[in-house]
């Protein structure tokens, strides 16, 4: 039997410590700092350091650390986790740069024949300028370290690309822009894949396809991600495994091979091009609101799998998923990404926790009194499970429809991909 403490707040943790709390020898899951949904599920605790962290661990005897979110994990938590033997699912902070240095993980690419787009990988404005010479547009110019997901800029021409260029060198990024990398554009349907790695091999865990535009019909502003549908059927479970083979497997082989080994989930970004599945990104945690979806289906112990995952004893046949379809809906406070009000009531929660199929996770709430307030952009995830997507769709916005918040939006179209490909 065991405690289990989860690191962060946002929807992607509320679905983590939801299905946490379902495992068999899990008898108490903490969240720090957690949300007002996750107060339901766990018991959100405040640490404020990596040495708080460990001294909580060490005094309530915590079974397993589930880090949610990159920076820790770039800033070295489970390196510490680690050294102190207290079990942690979560990568070092060495193979944590394949997310942290879009330069690191693009050399390891190369280095290991992962298919990818072509680039190159400029620490000054002068050379990268050199590169754009003959080159063809759109072009892509990425800030090599953590920016939020705002650090990539499409140029549509060499003007846009200088211009970007310069942006990125004055500071315009933080530090994140301090070096770039120029990539050739691609083009096709995206998917998230994730793998669950522990240290030696990589296991399939899922693929959900994000919607990262703010509005109806992919317009407006980039996101975080406004809804998630899972399984997307723009790739087969063929497809998948050859990603497996051709693009995970050997970026566990090589991180082995550096010296640091690869422990935890990696979330590979793809664009399905012409010429097949290529890689965009690598992230080192799990995708929000990916996880909402993955977490909805996934119908194993995965108290299990993220330990032996933490121990190096992954064993594939522990991972299983329910046949049916989910689809997750975020509601975001009006005005994100730009400037929201916060502090707005959320009501009629009950209301839609009780639509067959239907959870709802939290990700921006704070509980005041008897009363969910919203404190964030993406708010809530409105997940359901259905027999397709469709019912899965239908499901998840009745769920919504309870809801009443005027402060918030949604969008109405999520899974659209799936019903268009259905029709
Ligand atoms: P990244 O943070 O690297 O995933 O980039 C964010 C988004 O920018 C991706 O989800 C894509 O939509 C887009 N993007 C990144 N790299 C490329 C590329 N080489 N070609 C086309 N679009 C890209
Ligand atoms: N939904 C995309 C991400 O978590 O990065």
């Amino acid at each position: 039997m065991a405690k289990v403490l989860v690191i962060g707040s946002g929807g992607r943790e509320h679905a983590l410590v939801w299905r946490l709390k379902q495992s068999p020898s899990v008898t108490e899951v903490f969240c720090a700092p957690g949300n007002g949904g996750i107060a339901q599920d766990a018991t959100c605790i405040t640490l404020k350091s990596p040495d708080d962290i460990v001294h909580f661990c060490k005094e309530n005897a915590i079974g397993l650390v589930v880090i949610g979110p990159e920076q820790p994990l770039v800033d070295g938590l489970a390196n510490r986790l680690e050294q102190e033997k207290i079990p942690v699912f979560g990568t070092s902070a060495a193979a944590a740069k394949l997310e942290g240095s879009k330069g690191f993980m693009k050399s390891i690419c190369k280095k290991y024949n992962i298919v990818t787009a072509d680039y190159g990988f400029f620490a000054h404005a002068g050379e990268a300028k050199t590169f754009l010479q003959g080159k063809s547009y759109p072009i892509v110019i990425k800030a090599d370290g953590l920016a939020a997901g705002k650090g990539v800029i499409i140029a549509q021409s060499k003007q846009e690309a200088e211009d970007t260029i310069d942006a990125m060198f004055s500071g315009q990024f933080g530090d994140s822009g301090k070096s770039i990398v120029i990539e050739e554009f691609m083009e096709g349907p995206e998917v998230s894949l994730f793998a669950l790695c522990d240290g030696n091999n990589a296991t399939l865990f899922g693929y959900a396809q994000d919607h990262k535009r703010a509005f109806d019909g992919d317009k407006g502003p980039n996101t975080g991600g406004m809804g998630t549908y899972a399984p997307p059927p723009v790739m087969s479970d063929e497809v998948a495994m050859q990603v497996m083979r051709d693009i995970v497997q050997p970026t566990m082989d090589g991180m082995k091979k550096e010296g640091t080994p690869f422990k935890g989930v990696l979330f590979a970004g793809l664009m399905l091009t012409k010429q097949g599945p290529k890689l965009l990104e690598y992230n080192v945690r799990f995708g929000d609101p990916e996880t909402q979806v993955l977490m909805a289906r996934f119908s194993g112990d995965l108290y299990k799998v993220l330990l032996d995952c933490s121990k190096g004893t992954l064993n594939s046949k522990d991972i299983t998923f329910h046949k049916d379809a989910a689809v997750c809906v975020v509601m975001a406070a009006n005005g994100y990404p730009d400037t929201y009000k916060k502090n707005t009531i959320i009501r009629g929660l009950e209301k839609a926790a009780q639509v067959e199929g239907a959870k709802v996770f939290h990700a921006g709430t704070e509980k005041r009194g008897s009363d969910i307030v919203a404190v964030g952009g993406r708010v809530l995830g409105v997940t359901a499970l259905g027999g397709n997507i469709a019912e899965a769709k239908a499901r998840a916005y009745k769920a919504v429809d309870c809801i009443d918040w005027p402060e918030g939006f949604c969008r109405r179209d999520i899974a659209w991909q799936a019903l268009k490909a259905a029709s």
